[in-house]
């Protein structure tokens, strides 16, 4: 059992119109201060476009608002590009950084999405750093060698547990359906708090918090949430539905098993 309290963020990717996201936050806006123990924290990383008005609804319910990348620029002559100073004045106080959405699309290396976390910390955004195996990775049988190297060298140097969070995300399980054994979840998981300890010290590594995400669903996240070191999900697809987000989010409850 962990004692660091649950972590549910939901990854929009490119979805959602406004008429779209009101009714969706709406929603658990509404649930989630009806809740009487906040047994787990809650956050949506809605598009650009979608940040304001989001942030602007959840305003003062505990729900937080994340971006799903970021400039590692200042403002300026930049175009297109968003900062951390554009993101937080409306509303952002989280970014995932480095999916393998964008890993792939736009070839993020590690170099950058360090830049880009080490950006984000600075200027006091809180960074969820993502990490993952694609299929082949995988079959070649070296899954933590691999996400290893890819955490260190994507690892921001001012880090800590309270401005850092990890998700790993296997390439193969996302949006497929698929996922991993939870003895697999759980070998992985436990070999990322080992480079943590590495690389941030043992205290800080106990703390911070490592999320799963690929393919989570109403229908695994109770098994998936109570593996060991697992302290949160990251949820794309099915975070688009508010019924389906919260009821990932309530498999959470470490007292009902
Ligand atoms: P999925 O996406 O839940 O749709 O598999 C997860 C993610 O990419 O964060």
């Amino acid at each position: 059992m962990s004692e660091i309290k649950p972590f549910i963020a939901g990854n929009w990717k490119m979805n959602g119109t406004k008429a779209e996201a009101l009714a969706l936050v709406g929603d658990l806006k509404e649930k989630y201060e009806a809740l009487a123990e906040k047994y787990f924290e809650m956050l949506v990383c809605p598009p650009f476009t979608l940040i304001d008005t989001v942030a602007t609804q959840l305003n003062g319910s505990g729900i937080a608002v994340g971006a799903q990348t970021l400039s590692a620029l200042g403002n300026g002559a930049h175009t297109g590009e968003i900062s951390t100073d554009l993101l937080k004045d409306v509303g952002a106080s989280y970014v995932i950084i480095g999916h393998s959405e964008r890993r792939t699309d736009q070839r993020e290396s590690n170099a950058e999405c360090k830049a880009k976390a080490e950006k984000a910390i600075a200027d006091n955004l809180k960074v969820i750093l993502c990490i993952g195996e694609t299929q082949e990775e995988k079959d070649s049988g070296f899954t933590i060698e691999i996400l290893t190297k890819e955490l260190t060298e994507s690892f921001p140097e001012n880090a800590s547990a309270e401005n850092l969070v990890i998700a790993y995300e296997p390439i193969w399980a996302i949006g497929t359906g698929r996922t991993p054994t939870a003895q697999d979840i759980e070998k992985v998981h436990a070999g990322i708090r080992e480079t943590l300890e590495s690389l941030i010290g043992i205290d800080d590594a106990a703390k911070m918090r490592i999320l799963y995400g690929g393919s989570v669903k109403p229908s695994n996240a109770g098994e998936i949430l109570h593996i060991r070191n697992v302290n949160g999900a990251l949820v794309g697809g099915a975070s688009l539905k508010a019924e389906d987000f919260w009821a990932i989010a309530e498999a959470s409850n470490y007292n009902k098993r």
